[in-house]
């Protein structure tokens, strides 16, 4: 067995927890990982790779070049939330209103550890790019990376993501030959009728009633115009209107979010919203402005690299440890622009260790330390399994 394919010594592992730890006590929201991305670059010029800093802002790239063969890239994301932490580790964070709820000092201190692991390999042979990237969580750090030139500037033949995943036993890996994630797309209907007093409705037009319709009308595209046996879910999550008691607003707002995992269905929705955000309010003889934005694509695993994955889990773990082609996830993942612009696929690491871990962005989670050990043999195993 190569000896990339070891797990970690026990300094290894040590150390690795110690820069999850420090991640976590230090988190910064999206493009601001001023000081995550420096400590990130500092570790790895220190393994003796080459690093490219500023990439989406402050997305880190490094390389590890050895001998023959492909070259893949692994990603990890490294930017935290705005959430007050409420637990009380030694390595709570130290920045009020922010902190690491999703895990994403863990699977930074991962691919650090496999950075570190696979350079430390004297019968390792081929080209790594460690892709640490930020703003997962809301801000596209993944897009802004692409957009930088990554794939141009970092030609790889597969690229591959992990999430620490709460719900699936510690030692089991989860992935998919297709659809992980879902698409996640906002749309706003500003309905706009006529404000009147309370008393005298039939002097305006109350596009309270239309927007109550509008929700309801909403709710039955789902129910009604997708199939069954396509996943898709519309919440509409704000309902703004009205300023007194006595007031029939002139204006009323909806918002909400559609997710879909299938590229084909979040088109057909995005049709079918706007058609029916348009239309409705005009049987009411009110008029309404859609504006539907597309937010993160539907998170696909290219079939071979998912396999590749499964492959190379159940050589680690055994078969009853992996999951395949099993439910995708309704929440959504930048990882996706990464899969439209390159095959790979994304896996989820179970997180319930003895404790089952807090839900991902619950003020008391705590990356499972215990992961890391694990995360890293699973991804020098993909890397390795490319050797020539
Ligand atoms: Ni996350």
């Amino acid at each position: 067995m190569p000896s990339y394919l070891d797990p970690l010594s026990l300094e290894q592992a040590a150390l690795a927890r110690q820069w999850r730890h420090d991640l976590h006590a230090h988190p910064e929201l999206g493009y601001q990982e001023h000081r995550t991305s420096a400590a990130i670059a500092a570790l790895l010029e220190g393994f003796g790779l080459s690093v490219t800093r500023g990439l989406g802002g402050t997305g880190v790239v490094a390389t590890l070049t050895r001998g023959a063969g492909p070259a893949i890239g692994l990603r990890a994301d490294i930017d935290a939330l705005p959430v007050q932490e409420t637990g009380n580790a030694a390595h709570a964070s130290t920045h009020p209103g922010c902190m690491h709820a999703c895990g994403h000092d863990g699977h930074s201190a991962i691919l650090l550890a496999t950075a570190q692991h696979l350079s430390q390999a004297s019968d390792f042979s081929g080209q790594v790019h460690f892709i640490f990237q930020p703003a997962e969580e809301t801000g596209a750090g993944a897009r802004r990376m692409i957009e930088d030139g990554l794939f141009e500037r970092f030609p790889m033949q597969a690229v591959y993501g992990l999430h620490n995943w709460p719900g699936l036993p510690q030692g089991q890996v989860a992935v998919n030959p297709g659809a992980m994630m879902a698409s996640q797309d906002t749309f706003e209907i500003v309905i706009e009728g006529s404000g009147a007093h309370a008393a005298m409705p039939e002097r305006g037009n109350d596009p309270v009633v239309v927007a109550t319709q509008m929700v309801s009308s909403l709710h039955t595209l789902v129910s009604r115009r997708v199939s069954p046996l396509d996943a898709a879910v519309l919440s509409v999550t704000m309902i703004e209107a009205g300023t007194a008691y006595n007031i029939i607003p002139h204006t009323a707002t909806l918002r909400g979010t559609v997710r879909c995992l299938a590229p084909a269905v979040r088109e057909r929705m995005r049709e079918m919203v706007t058609t029916l955000g348009e239309t409705l309010p005009q049987a009411f003889a009110a008029r309404a402005t859609v504006h539907y934005r597309e937010g993160y694509p539907v998170t696909l695993n290219d079939p071979a690299c998912a396999a590749r994955v499964r492959e190379v889990a159940t050589a680690l773990l055994s078969e009853h440890n992996v999951q395949w082609a099993g439910n995708a996830s309704m929440a959504s993942e930048d990882f996706a622009y990464l899969l439209q612009a390159c095959p790979g696929a994304y896996f989820w690491l179970g997180a319930d260790g003895a404790e089952a871990s807090r839900p991902l962005h619950h003020p008391a989670y705590d990356f499972n330390d215990e992961l890391i050990g694990l995360g890293v043999r699973l991804l020098c195993g993909v890397v390795g399994s490319y050797q020539l």
